[in-house]
């Protein structure tokens, strides 16, 4: 899984470089004790060159990158931002939390946005539509983008999973006006907590940059308690540990979802031979990161069953199915404002519904037991009754 299996003497390293320049743990100021040492800056150039994006922005996690990036769009009491039924509950709390309506779309095969059940939800007052990579498999982002840009609609891709994959050569994150990331203890490079964010337009930039921290815009004329503003904010920043560790681990990507996917092809090609499975859809021209083996198989109980099998083998799975009503938004009762729009919420995206449930979710580790393979087939034989 995780860039958490490699933290090393790099990120060492990096952090133990911060003390030997003058400690300094802000990403502001304080210039003629850090002598030179800038890590979040570092970090999103290092971060911006590889994706070969214009600009980026560190920020303290990937819900709040996703809570910045929506306020660059100054949104009202009644604009609507859509996203997909199947995400983590943050990309529809940063919606609530930025005054607008969260408005949900069915996945496909993909297990990401439905382009044809988008096209429907989308009203006069659609503002922002947030794609989700889900698991670090690409949705299908060209009829997506086509879609946002005939409608004038702003695409934003949460890209908390999936930092590194491409569609179509093209960076995931990239494609679309915002692009945001996460380095929580569990995605594929992490920084304990963190997030980014990439922007195609420079009004963007600055914008979430100052709204980021407190309004400041960082006016190279004056000194930071002086500093120019235009607008409120809230504080997002990310500090230099934080930076120093991701300088590190960045270094570390591409390395992390080359093994990633082979681990990922190692399980398959045993797997596969066992009938009745098979894998999640993953369009042609992509390049997955393999965090997870998506099994489908016929139906939600064999699904229930398998994941009772892997158990007895102490193989865990991961979101699906056991993690379900965090990733789920028909089962967020609790969010007034979806239960606002959806009677019977819980009732609601049945066609996603049974999509999910006949998933369950294999983690790809990069150092993997050497009995894994064997038990995931015994499991898997196990609770198909196949011998
Ligand atoms: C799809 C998605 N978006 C956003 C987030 C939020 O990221 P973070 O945990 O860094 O706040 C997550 C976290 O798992 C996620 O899965």
């Amino acid at each position: 899984m995780p860039g958490f299996e490699i933290i090393g003497k790099e990120e060492k390293l990096e952090l133990n470089s911060i003390f030997k320049k003058g400690s300094v743990l802000f990403r502001h100021g304080f210039d003629s004790k850090r002598k030179g040492s800038y890590k979040v800056k570092q970090f999103e150039n290092n971060f911006k060159n590889k994706f070969k994006s214009k600009y980026s922005l560190a920020v303290t996690s990937g819900t709040s990158a996703l809570r910045v990036a929506l306020a660059t769009l100054d949104l009202k009491k009644d604009d609507e931002v859509i996203t997909q039924v199947f995400t983590f509950v943050a990309t529809v709390e940063a919606i609530v939390e930025s005054k607008a309506k969260p408005i949900i779309t069915e996945i496909d095969e993909t297990l990401n946005m439905d382009p044809n059940d988008l096209l429907k939800k989308i009203t006069k007052k659609t503002k922002a539509v947030i794609v989700v990579h889900m698991l670090g498999v690409p949705a299908s982002l060209d009829k997506i983008k086509k879609i946002c840009n005939q409608k004038k609609i702003c695409l934003i891709e949460d890209t908390a999973w999936g930092c590194g994959g491409k569609f179509k050569n093209k960076y995931l994150g990239t494609w679309g006006q915002m692009g945001t990331f996460s380095f929580d203890f569990a995605k594929n490079i992490t920084t304990g907590e963190g997030g980014m964010i990439l922007f195609k337009n420079k009004n963007d930039y600055e914008k979430a940059a100052a709204w980021h921290d407190h309004g400041h815009e960082n006016n190279p004329k004056k000194p930071r308690w002086e500093d120019t503003r235009k607008s409120s904010g809230f504080n997002f920043r990310m500090n230099e540990l934080q930076g120093a560790v991701g300088i590190a681990q960045l270094k570390k990507l591409n390395y992390i979802i080359n093994k990633h996917r082979k681990n990922r092809d190692d399980i398959w090609k045993v797997i596969s031979k066992n009938k009745g499975i098979s894998q999640r859809k993953i369009l042609k021209g992509s390049f997955d990161t393999a965090d997870a083996l998506i099994i489908k198989l016929k139906d939600k109980n064999l699904a229930i069953k398998l994941r009772k099998e892997l158990l007895r083998f102490k193989i865990s799975t991961k979101i699906l199915p056991e993690a379900y009503t965090w990733h789920f938004a028909s089962t967020w009762t609790h969010i007034n404002e979806l239960k606002k729009k959806y009677k019977n919420l819980n009732k609601c995206f049945q066609v996603s519904k049974k999509i999910i449930e006949k998933c369950v979710s294999i983690p790809i580790f990069l150092n993997m037991n050497k009995n894994l393979i064997k038990n995931i087939d015994l499991a898997i034989k196990n609770a198909l009754s196949l011998k």
